[in-house]
């Protein structure tokens, strides 16, 4: 029997990447989404994926969402931590409001993923988690107080993860991507954003199935032993 995979926020950008790579591979596929009724529709109709809507900054509603994806698609085998917002603001005009907004979907949202899933993946002896986080995680960045704080405490999840879950069969892996051609990059300021790829040595921004490929290849079985990682995918943009 095929795999499930759940993918949070995965109707859009990376994450509609993430969708439709991991169907491509073989899983049944839930792709959630917080929002955009019309764009989640238009996303099944092109794709056949199933979409779910909830808000992942909720314990309650994503217990009771994932709940209804096992229900309907059977337990989740691998799961992508993938949704995430950005309220940029230097720190000195940051509001406590986008502080908040940011740690609830990116940092506690993780949490409110991974963990109603985590007992049913030890049961089974089996499990993928991979989390979204982000070259400006491991860097920071101009601008991103709230965000890098999220991204790098995705690190600190994935590492504590991967040793709680390894002698159960479950790995739990962070991929941070540089900058990627995505509604949210172009989102910053045209001025901000060249001056952004020009510091890519790649000398473009990458694109979403360039992401969507790392995560097929954790969630496999070939990718075993590899457990507590980060994988930087930035066109060189920066090394750890
Ligand atoms: N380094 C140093 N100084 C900078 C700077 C930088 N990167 N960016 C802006 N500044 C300076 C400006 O030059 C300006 O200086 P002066 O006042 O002396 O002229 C000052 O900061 C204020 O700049 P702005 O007027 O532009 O301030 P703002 O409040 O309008 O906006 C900002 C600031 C929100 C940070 C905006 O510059 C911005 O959006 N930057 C991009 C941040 C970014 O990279 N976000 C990533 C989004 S994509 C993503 O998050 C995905 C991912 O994982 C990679």
């Amino acid at each position: 029997m095929g795999r499930v995979a759940l993918v949070t926020g995965g109707s859009r950008g990376i994450g509609a990447a993430i969708s439709k790579a991991l169907k491509d591979a073989g899983y049944t596929v839930a792709a959630t989404y917080a929002g955009n009724d019309e764009k989640a529709a238009a996303f099944t109709e092109e794709t056949g994926i199933k979409t779910y809507k909830w808000n992942v900054g909720s314990y309650e509603e994503s217990a009771a969402g994932i709940a209804k994806v096992e229900a309907d698609l059977g337990p989740v085998d691998v799961v992508v931590a993938n949704a995430g917002i950005t309220r940029d603001a230097p720190f000195h005009k940051m509001t406590p409001q986008q502080w908040q907004e940011v740690i609830d979907t990116n940092l506690t949202g993780v949490f409110n993923t991974v963990h109603p899933l985590w007992n049913g993946m030890r049961d089974r002896g089996f499990g993928r988690v991979v989390v979204i986080s982000s070259i400006n995680g491991q860097k920071g960045q101009f601008g991103q107080v709230n965000y890098a704080a999220t991204k790098a405490g995705d690190l600190g999840i994935v590492k504590s993860l991967a040793q709680e879950g390894a002698a159960k069969g479950i790995t739990a892996n962070a991929i941070c991507p540089g900058y990627i051609a995505t509604e949210m990059v172009m989102a910053v300021p045209e001025k901000v954003r060249e001056k952004i790829i020009s510091g890519i040595p790649a000398g473009r921004l990458g694109e979403p199935e360039e992401i969507a490929r790392c995560v097929v290849f954790l969630a496999s079985d070939d990718a075993s032993f590899i457990n507590g990682s980060t994988i930087s995918a930035n066109g060189a943009q920066f090394f750890v």
